[in-house]
């Protein structure tokens, strides 16, 4: 059997949908998951989705990646723009890997400018909401088939 596709958020996007909904949109976390699993599945590809709001979690499942994912899509939340500790882990991950957001960091401010996952990573999608994730999936698909 194919290895599933890992998304994994970290800090505070439980909240989605009624956190700062003019920013991260109006769709919870649960309806990002069902769509991004209605994306791969069309394509041939399963989805792991996971969320935690602490950081050595995220690293725990970034090894568990290494071998049992086939790509990685990540939305590291706040944790982008602080944590060596992810950067250490993605660099030491050989498959596709994948940075997510649904804003664009980059139009925020500036200390959502520094993102320690970009430069560890094969590709970057941000600003485009939920669309972000689908986009990552297409992308990897493509990369992948
Ligand atoms: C985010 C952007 C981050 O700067 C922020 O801390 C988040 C969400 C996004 O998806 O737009 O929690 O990763």
């Amino acid at each position: 059997m194919t290895k599933p596709i890992y998304i994994i958020n970290g800090p505070n996007l439980n909240l989605l949908g009624t956190r700062e909904p003019e920013i991260y949109g109006s769709e919870t976390l649960k309806d990002i998951e069902n769509i991004c699993t209605q994306t791969a599945n069309a394509a041939g590809y399963d989805v792991k989705f996971m969320q935690s709001n602490h950081e050595g979690q995220i690293i725990d499942w970034l090894h568990e990646a290494r071998t049992n994912a086939i790509a990685i899509i990540l939305n590291a939340g706040a944790l982008t723009h602080t944590s060596v500790g992810l950067y250490d882990a993605l660099k030491a991950i050989d498959i596709l890997k994948i940075e997510v957001h649904l804003s664009n960091p980059h139009a925020r401010e500036e200390f959502r400018h520094k993102s320690f996952i970009s430069p560890v990573s094969n590709g970057v999608i941000a600003g485009f909401g939920i669309d972000s994730y689908i986009l990552a999936i297409n992308g990897i698909v493509k990369k992948l088939t």
